[in-house]
């Protein structure tokens, strides 16, 4: 099989609430079944990311930092669909993997899922995720790179990028 070239885009955050932002642009345009992984070093701005995404695509609650649970569901008013915000930080093998069922949560349709730590869970990453890596340049500055695989997936990253910076 080919290696495909992923769909890519990079930006730079200069503080939390830009980083929040960004999710927030980014949850706001997410289809069903959509997922989202988050890749970075500890305090690299994974859950301020999320809390926007969650904030974007209109949870009703605020996500949270997971303390013990690793698996959060979220519901917004509009729709019956769910939004998971999953932490897999704490999975050492593949028995805690399979006892949070992200396996099946992976399969709801009407679900959209935010993953930290993705590299915890390689093998189950769907190849049409949207993948945002999170790299800390100072104290403030993250960069990110937000990219796909999948060429349907790609539109909404460009939709992203448009909403996010008007190009
Ligand atoms: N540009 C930035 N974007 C996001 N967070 C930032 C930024 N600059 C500074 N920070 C700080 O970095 C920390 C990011 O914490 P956050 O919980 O979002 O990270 P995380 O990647 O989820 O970490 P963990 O792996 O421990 O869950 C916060 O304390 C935040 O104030
Ligand atoms: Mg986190």
């Amino acid at each position: 099989m080919p290696v495909l070239e992923p769909f890519s885009i990079e930006c730079t955050s200069h503080s939390e609430e830009q980083t929040h932002r960004l999710g927030m642009r980014l949850g706001a345009l997410l289809p069903r079944h959509a997922v989202v992984t988050l890749q970075g070093p500890l305090g690299a701005g994974k859950t301020s990311f999320a809390r926007g995404v969650g904030a974007g695509w209109g949870a009703e609650q605020p996500l949270r930092s997971p303390t013990f649970t690793l698996v959060q569901e979220h519901h917004r008013r509009q729709d019956d669909a769910t939004l998971y915000h999953v932490d897999l930080y704490r999975v050492e093998n593949e028995n805690d993997l399979a006892s949070l069922g992200l396996g099946e949560i992976l399969e709801d349709e009407h679900s959209v899922c935010v993953i930290e730590w993705p590299e915890r869970a390689a093998g189950l990453i769907p190849h049409d995720a949207i993948r945002v890596k999170f790299e800390p340049v100072s104290d403030t500055r993250r960069q990110l790179t937000l990219s796909t695989q999948d060429a349907q997936t790609w539109q909404v990253l460009l939709a992203f990028r448009k909403s996010a910076f008007g190009v």
